[in-house]
């Protein structure tokens, strides 16, 4: 690393240049060292659970890191702080994320209020011991100044009160509720201290037994606009392509793969390899292997030890990088964790790729790792190759689909699930997908799931059967079929500011939170998805203004049937005209969509589209309700038809049909496409009048259905 000044650089009383550290860098250097440490293992610490043995050994290799790059003194607990300088004057702390906390003395009571009078460099870390390995997560690094090594209660509270203009007696009481030792006159200087110069927000706890903890949460959460507090994730600002796999990991999955698929391959190749963990754990499970790297960002490549044998490293745009240079006669295990981002959402390292990107996702908005690995299999699919990908889990599926559509033939391929929040620290659902060419084709159109905890146990199976795709292709109730009553869509008008109101008073109040004083004609009670979750909805504080009772039809009967609300709609034209969608081009004025007929039906059955967990609600009012377009609905001129068709979309038999067909990472699990699959002729084969009563019973519904009425609907479908 260079210098940047001049001054920052020393000549030693042996006549070496020595670099300064400096705060700044010190905040650097430690996040450095937390992204080196998290990668490596530290087998010195197997086994090891006090606390203390493992804060001494982070402590000293944190110390021996700096010493190697600075001129630095570092302190003793006899002398106090660990890095004593006086510009730096910061001692480190070390704690586990399961017991976030430290405790050390401190020497007076304004320490209370003011910090510490020494900075602090917090490493939080989780270790993990696994297979005679042992590894160090650092969830967290974070560089508190002195200023800010306050008690977090008391400089709340001091801070607010003096916000609200406290006087000096306010204070002093306050002071005393928090215990603070000191005659009337001690506590009375020291109010007209912190009136004077008020405290910074702390984020220690500190006891009068004179121990401070950490309130790690509270600094790593930035309650409030600060200065001075610096986390690990604000600096590191992962992009979405930077998720790098942790070594223990890639460990786990490279023997998993030689032990259980039991693959020798000549040829490794890791398309976005990073800082290479892959790589690091290929060369030691198959150390004949020939491995290659390739990945866009040089600063990752250089990070990979060059002394690794057997390794190639390429610094390529992999959506431009061309296989053909393989020679296809050897065995591959082409392996890795694909970045994630779309054209719509490039990360800064792809941004110039828009272009091809465009042009390579025939400008769709699909996820990156889509195109990568169709790509990949496009390459390999006629050699003897193991992919083996970490990916979300909608990508596997939609790969799986496109290679069975594509009839493209496979011997081996499975998902298995991992635990992302552990290993990534994220929500999303991923997996390892692995699909193996060369062998023996598989004739099944469907993909076994396990865990990572128990790759060999399959926990169900998802795929095509007669070529419908199921999410579980295990016990299917047989009501696949054609539903016989039509599935619409809500409203959709994309004008949401001036369309949609609240009722406050008697008065609507637009989104734009204007009251408006329009006619009641045009207005009609709107439910959206967050409200379908009860068996029978009634109400709403909701409302909608419906411009058309069909597409297409002219909007200028508005200004004589509801004037006023021809005028509000001319008012606010300027929204409507900022509708971005095509489908508005060449429509009358104010037009809507998803409105015909059906739509003024007093009974509707209604399902939310994006739930992953849905009810079906029957939706009545005095004025028939409207949906929005997340919802789905059904429409009937009769209670009785729509309460037994609620009835039977709440049924076990019902909610076990779409457990199987709804793909629910999907962005809408349940789509039109799939609730028109539900077959009601064949669901009343099935269902029991004592199946509808369980159902109303379960729903906790008053007792309504009876046979009669069950009958005579059993008819409507006969
Ligand atoms: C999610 S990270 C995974 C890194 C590594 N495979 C692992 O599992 O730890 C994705 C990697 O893709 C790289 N990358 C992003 N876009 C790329 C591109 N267009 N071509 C090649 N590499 C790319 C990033 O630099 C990043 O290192």
């Amino acid at each position: 690393m260079l210098p940047t000044t001049f001054e920052e650089i020393f000549i030693t009383k042996t006549g070496e240049l020595t670099m300064k550290l400096t705060i700044n860098k010190l905040i650097k250097e430690a996040i450095e060292f937390c992204k080196q440490e998290s990668n490596i293992t530290h087998d010195e610490l197997i086994g090891v659970t006090d606390g203390k043995a493992v804060g001494t050994y982070i402590e000293h290799k944190f110390e021996e890191y700096l010493k190697n790059k600075y001129d630095v003194t570092i302190g003793s607990s006899a002398k106090g702080i660990d890095l004593p300088d006086r510009h730096i004057n910061t001692d480190i702390k070390v704690t586990s994320i399961k017991k976030p906390q430290s405790s050390s003395s401190f020497k007076s009571i304004e320490q209370k209020i003011y910090g510490l009078g020494y900075n602090l460099l917090i490493f939080i870390y989780e270790k993990t011991d696994i297979n005679n390995n042992c590894y160090l997560d650092f969830k967290h690094c974070m560089f508190l100044e002195s200023e800010r090594s306050g008690d977090y209660n008391l400089t709340k509270i001091l801070r607010k009160m003096i916000e609200l203009g406290a006087k000096e007696a306010d204070i002093i009481e306050i002071l005393k509720d928090n215990d603070i030792p000191g005659d009337e006159e001690a506590l009375k200087i020291l109010a007209q201290r912190i009136m004077k110069n008020p405290p910074k927000q702390g984020y220690l706890t500190i006891s009068n037994a004179f121990q401070w903890r950490l309130r790690y949460i509270n600094a790593i959460n930035l309650e409030d606009e600060i200065q001075g507090v610096y986390t690990y994730e604000e600096y590191n600002g992962k992009e979405d392509d930077e998720y790098q796999t942790p070594l223990f990991f890639t460990d786990e999955i490279c023997n998993y793969l030689k032990n259980e698929l039991e693959i020798n391959p000549n040829i490794i190749i890791e398309p976005t390899c990073g800082i290479g963990n892959f790589i690091k754990s290929a060369s030691k499970t198959f150390p004949k292997s020939q491995i290659y790297g390739i990945d866009i960002d040089k600063e990752k490549l250089n990070k990979i030890d060059s002394t690794i044998p057997n390794i190639k490293l390429i610094n390529e745009n992999i959506l431009t990088f061309k296989f053909n240079h393989f020679d296809k006669k050897n065995s591959f295990l082409i392996i890795g964790n694909p970045p994630y981002f779309t054209k719509n959402k490039l990360s800064k390292i792809n941004a110039k790729n828009k272009t091809d990107l465009k042009v390579l996702t025939n400008n769709e908005n699909i996820d990156i790792s889509e195109y990568i690995l169709p790509n990949i299999i496009d390459e390999f699919k006629n050699t003897k190759t193991t992919l083996a990908f970490l990916c979300k889990t909608k990508i596997s599926r939609n790969v799986f689909i496109k290679l069975v559509r594509n009839k493209i033939e496979y011997s081996f391929i499975k998902q298995i699930n991992i635990n992302s929040p552990k290993i990534y620290k994220i929500k999303e659902d991923t997996c390892l997908f692995i699909i193996q060419f060369g062998g023996k084709t598989l004739t099944d159109k469907t993909c076994k799931v396990s865990e990572i905890s128990n790759p060999s146990k399959r926990l169900y199976e998802f795929g095509f059967v007669e070529d419908k795709f199921y999410s579980n292709i295990d016990d299917i109730p047989p009501i696949d079929g054609k539903c016989e009553l039509e599935w619409r869509h809500g409203v959709k008008h994309d004008c949401a500011k001036i369309m949609e109101f609240t009722l406050e008073n008697n008065q609507l109040i637009n989104k734009n939170y204007e009251p408006v004083n329009i006619e009641k004609t045009l207005i009609y009670p709107l439910l959206k998805s967050g409200q379908l979750k009860k068996p029978i909805v009634d109400e709403t504080s909701k409302y909608v203004l419906i411009t058309q009772k069909k597409i297409k039809q002219d909007t200028n009967y508005i200004k004589t049937e509801a004037p006023k609300t021809w005028k509000y709609l001319k008012d606010n034209k300027e929204y409507f005209d900022k509708r971005k969608s095509s489908s508005y081009t060449n429509t009358p004025e104010f037009s809507i969509f998803g409105i015909g007929d059906y739509s003024f039906k007093k009974y509707k059955v209604a399902i939310a589209g994006f739930c992953k967990n849905p009810i079906f609600s029957l939706v009545t009012g005095d004025k028939t309700f409207m949906l929005d377009d997340s919802c789905y609905f059904l429409s009937f001129d009769d209670y009785d038809t729509a309460y037994i068709t609620m009835l039977i979309l709440n049924s076990e038999l019902v909610k076990k049909f779409l457990n199987h067909t709804a793909i629910l990472d999907s962005k809408r699990p349940f789509s039109k496409k799939l609730l028109k699959r539900i077959d009601i002729s064949k669901c009343l084969e099935l269902l029991s009048y004592n199946d509808l009563k369980n159902t109303e019973e379960n729903l906790e519904l008053k007792a309504y259905i009876n046979e009669d009425k069950y009958n005579s609907y059993k008819k409507q479908f006969e």
